[in-house]
């Protein structure tokens, strides 16, 4: 097989990381990009011993400047083509609606809707470039139903939902798969600070979100992958 060439964002923790060293293992060229360059120097330390090779990005995908020039490099470093793109960069933040402020609201639309799309802008023309390009929105649950003092998390995860079946149809003629991933919830830092009675012993782990994105990047085409649910642990 040729050498994959991946963007992930929000590669630094979590799902991001699980998706990178998914990839690196089967030998790919991995970009991740985040806001702390730290976490993404560590996972290109990750990627490179896992017998992949990466790159670190500093990406903030609210702001399209830094998005522009993030994936400008991440594309220099694949050679010129991605095949993969995984928008995964995302906040979640639990507020009841009656004490809900506007600058909550408006950071999940910047971090969960603004960001995918300013790097499916960008990343276009690379994808262009590919024999096999496919694009991974990571959405949630959370897309399809309603959960108490979620009204900024489930309306741009059931956005960014949206966002991907218009994509999907817009970039079919060029054979741009676009996939959009179900997380239920997973066992990541996204949990650290936001209260509430989390069993994370019942949680999936970051691996089985990559998993599916990995399987779902290899089947032939015309296999239908627009919608991908990640089944609990047993
Ligand atoms: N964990 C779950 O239960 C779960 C369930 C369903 C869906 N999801 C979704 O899965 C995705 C990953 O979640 P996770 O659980 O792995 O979260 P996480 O551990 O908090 O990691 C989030 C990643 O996104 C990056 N990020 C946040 N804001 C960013 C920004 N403005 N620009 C660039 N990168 C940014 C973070 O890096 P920096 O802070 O360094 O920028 C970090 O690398 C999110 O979209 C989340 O909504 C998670």
């Amino acid at each position: 097989m040729t050498q994959l060439r991946v963007l992930i964002t929000g590669g630094g923790r979590g799902i991001g990381r699980a998706i990178a060293l998914r990839f690196a293992r089967e030998g790919a060229k991995v970009a991740v990009a985040a806001r702390t360059s730290a976490e993404v120097d560590a996972v290109v330390r990750e990627i490179d011993a896992a017998g992949g090779h990466g790159s670190a990005q500093q990406m903030d995908v609210t702001e399209h400047g830094s998005v522009e020039a993030a994936v400008y490099r991440a594309v220099e470093f694949a050679g010129g083509a991605l095949d993969v793109v995984v928008n995964n960069a995302g906040i979640f933040e639990i507020r009841p609606f009656d004490k809900m402020d506007i600058a909550l609201w408006l950071r999940h639309v910047h971090v969960n809707l603004d960001g995918p799309f300013f790097v499916a802008l960008e990343a276009l023309d690379a994808l262009y470039e590919s024999p096999k390009p496919h694009i991974f929105n990571i959405a949630s649950i959370a897309a399809r139903q309603g959960f108490p003092g979620n009204t900024a998390y489930c309306a741009t995860k059931a956005g960014l939902r949206g966002f991907s079946d218009a994509l999907r149809i817009d970039l079919a003629a060029k054979k741009v798969r676009v996939s959009t991933v179900y997380p239920g919830a997973t066992d990541t830092t996204i949990f650290d600070n936001v209260p509430g009675p989390w069993d994370r012993s019942k949680m999936n782990k970051p691996e089985d979100v990559a998993e599916v994105v990995w399987k779902a990047y290899n089947t032939p085409a015309g296999t239908n992958v627009d919608d991908l649910d990640v089944p609990p642990r047993a």
